[in-house]
């Protein structure tokens, strides 16, 4: 009974199956459990025994290479540990031992030379225990795998996989979709967010639930409102057809108690200007309730209006339970980038902590109309900082900050949701959060939400693009109008997100480049609809830097080519690359949902050549999340670059015990125990901010002559 919906019946993470040879406590779904609380109740590994812990096995997918990451947190179910590797391999290994059980390789026919993010996969068994499976989303494909073989599940779909293009009532050559974050299981539902292009064309983001059995689409919830349908007043009248985005990539939450399914929804494509999808645009940036049944709207509260910054809810939310006045309530926390936690009533959506609606200054760039007002909770406090000011830029040496100074004069730094400009605007926290996809750990025993937390502060720049004034198109046109926004009108790009294609020649024939383009991959949307001729255009100039003039490639405008591009995705540095404000650059935060109070807060990572030279407790930019366990720690890796699993007091925040990692953990580690032995495992992919990279999943326990195999 229990593995029907694992975990789910025993209401937090950990899944107990007894069987004859073995008893296992696993970690049965991302989060460690549908309700993405990252909990457990596994004792062995205590406060006075931390620092005893080894090394019990490592296994290295050996497939990283350069730029490559690693951001899976591992499930374990019977005893089986199922993970993705840097190419996207699924592997099953023997979570005792790490010893290899099977592998699934989803790239036959694709050359593997650009970055491919996963963070994990989904296990389900049906009803009577017959069918049990793995689920994973590589490229466009949803696949099935027998969970004991790794052999495709024939009955699924087409062979074993389905084709996430379809059904999106557009044409399924022409959207580019994936998703790296895994679905969630509910019956006999798959239910899937996903990830798609942040420019337009983008493809909508719907909610879809395919048959776990057959892979038939049993629902789907348009996250841009159709005619006639919830919202769709809140947009343009024809905005369905061509805006994107409106997407959970982060992954879902499920309460399978109440059959409701939650999806953290991001920012409408293009992100970052809104001409053409002028309105509150719901439900892009909303907490979205579905009954997981039928996906159904239930509730949605909408974090952001009318996004101009990107503000994608980072993560799936934490189902908690919080204590009012001596009753239990059962509620939903969700972080967001820019720094707060709203918690909303499970089955109802009402806020449990009062939500203020703040004024913010209109747009000055021209077509745009950004919203008067922003919802934001007035607790708990937030966890990043939340306005740069002069006397926050860097003193690290003068010379770093003379020069971030002068910069900083030049752009617009007037907080949360000052809309973008021509100039450059401060986003602070940036891109990447405040929080982000590693999401927060609860602790059921206590009412406290753990969250890491990045910060930085980007710039944010509007550039305005050449009108065609009806000239034929040339190469280098095509690439600006098409390419720019992330590669950069002189090619650089932003490495590492978003890679330079200088000399690219050097590193991608022809055919690899036109491979890339028309497919898609990660962050970079799919070209497929460029009629040849441009695409050629485009790829002669990249390649041989020729600048052909496409034969009647007069730029026509449609609701999608906009005045405006982005001017990439810009960390605010210092000279030599550290960030241009002063420190704490990432910090760990432990807030009491029951009162909205903050525990404790603290720095969190460091650089270790600054460290070296006495510039210590920094802070630093980290991805992935922790863990709470009821004996009393907080545990993560997440930072990027001092490699460190820390193990925390979780009533402290005190540090317990670290240990430096083979590469960056940025990932969620895992807590198991197989024959009444507990593991503790993390991915060590790295890849962050151009930091080395590896493939290695190393796990942790206690000496093994205390608790050998019985
Ligand atoms: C929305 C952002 C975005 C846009 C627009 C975009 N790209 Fe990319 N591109 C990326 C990202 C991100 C990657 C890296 C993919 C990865 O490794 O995850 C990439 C990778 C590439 C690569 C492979 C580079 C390498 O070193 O492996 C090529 C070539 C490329 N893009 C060409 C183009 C061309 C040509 C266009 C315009 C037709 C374009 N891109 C538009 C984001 C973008």
């Amino acid at each position: 009974m229990a593995a029907l919906i694992p975990g789910a019946l025993l209401g937090f993470a950990v899944l107990r199956i007894s069987s004859s040879q073995s008893e296992s406590t696993g970690w049965p779904a991302y989060g460690g459990g549908p309700e993405n609380t990252h909990y457990s109740t596994l004792s062995q590994i205590n406060k006075e025994n931390v620092r005893e812990l080894q090394v019990a096995w490592t296994y290295d997918a050996g497939d990283a290479f350069q730029g490559s990451e690693m951001e899976c947190n591992p499930i374990v179910v019977d005893g089986v540990l199922y993970a993705t590797t840097p190419k996207l391999r699924v592997i099953a290994l023997d979570a005792a031992t790490g010893k290899l059980k099977w592998d699934f390789d989803p790239n036959k026919g694709h050359r593997v030379f650009t970055k491919m993010r996963n963070r994990g996969v989904t296990y389900w068994a049906d009803s009577q225990g017959q069918h049990k499976r793995i689920f994973v989303v590589a490229r466009q494909y949803l696949y099935a795998l027998e969970a004991a073989t790794g052999e495709p599940v024939k009955e699924f779909g087409q062979n074993g996989r389905l084709d996430l293009r379809c059904d999106l009532g557009r044409d399924p050559a022409q959207q580019f979709i994936s998703n790296n974050s895994p679905p969630v299981a509910y019956k006999d539902l798959l239910i899937t967010g996903s990830i798609v292009a942040e420019t337009l064309p983008a493809s909508p983001g719907d909610i879809r639930a395919y048959d776990a059995r057959t892979g038939k689409l049993r629902w789907s919830f348009h996250t841009i409102p159709h005619p006639g349908e919830f919202g769709y007043e809140t947009w343009p009248k024809d905005a369905w057809q061509y805006i994107g985005g409106v997407n959970a990539w982060s992954g879902l939450s499920l309460d399978s108690k109440r059959g409701i399914v939650y999806a953290p929804l991001g920012s409408a494509s293009f992100d970052f200007y809104g001409a053409n999808r002028l309105g509150d645009d719901l439900f892009a940036n909303c907490l979205l309730a579905l009954n997981a049944e039928t996906g159904e709207r239930v509730w949605h509260f909408q974090t952001v209006r009318h996004d101009l910054w990107d503000r994608d809810l980072p993560a799936p939310p934490a189902l908690v339970t919080i204590h009012r006045d001596g009753r239990a309530l059962d509620a939903v926390a969700q972080i967001t980038k820019s720094g707060f936690v709203y918690v909303f009533d499970r089955a109802t959506g009402e806020p449990l902590f009062p939500i203020e609606y703040h004024r913010y200054p209109g747009s000055d760039v021209d077509g745009e109309r950004a919203a008067y007002m922003q919802p934001l909770p007035a607790a708990p406090a937030p966890f990043a900082r939340q306005m740069l000011t002069a006397d926050m830029l860097t003193t690290r040496t003068p010379q770093a900050h003379d020069a971030v100074l002068k910069q900083f004069q030049k752009i617009r730094s007037q907080g949360q949701f000052a809309p973008p400009s021509l100039i450059g605007t401060i986003l602070f926290s940036g891109m990447d959060g405040g929080g982000e996809w590693g999401g927060p750990a609860f602790d059921p025993t206590t009412g406290i939400l753990y969250i890491n937390s990045n910060e930085m502060a980007w710039i944010l720049q509007l550039i305005e693009n050449e009108p065609s004034n009806g000239q034929p198109a040339t190469g280098q046109d095509l690439y600006i109008k098409n390419c720019a926004t992330c590669h950069r009108a002189d090619m650089k790009g932003a490495p590492p997100e978003f890679p330079s294609l200088v000399h690219i020649s050097e590193r991608l024939n022809e055919e690899e480049v036109r491979e890339v383009v028309s497919q898609g991959n990660g962050r970079m949307p799919s070209f497929a609809r460029l009629p040849g001729q441009e695409l050629n255009a485009i790829v002669r100039y990249l390649e041989y830097g020729e600048n052909l003039t496409v034969n009647g490639g007069a730029q026509t405008v449609t609701p999608i080519d906009l005045k405006y591009r982005f001017g990439g995705y810009n960390r605010f540095l210092d000279p030599d690359g550290y960030p241009a404000i002063q420190p704490p650059w990432g910090t760990l935060n432990a807030i009491n949902l029951n009162t909205g109070d903050f525990v404790w807060k603290k720095t969190f990572g460091e650089y270790p050549e600054l460290a070296a030279q006495g510039m210590t407790n920094t802070g630093s930019e980290n991805y992935g999340g922790g863990i709470v366990t009821a004996n009393g720690l907080f545990i993560i890796a997440a930072t990027s670059f001092d490699k460190k699993l820390h193990i925390f007091d979780k009533a402290t925040g005190d540090l317990l015990w670290e240990t430096t990692l083979p590469f960056a953990g940025n990932a969620t580690p895992a807590l198991y125990s197989v024959n009444g032995k507990e593991y503790l495992v993390i991915g060590c992919g790295g890849g962050k901010s151009k930091a080395p990279t590896g493939a290695i999943y190393v796990a942790f326990a206690l000496p093994g002559a205390r608790y050998a195999a019985r």
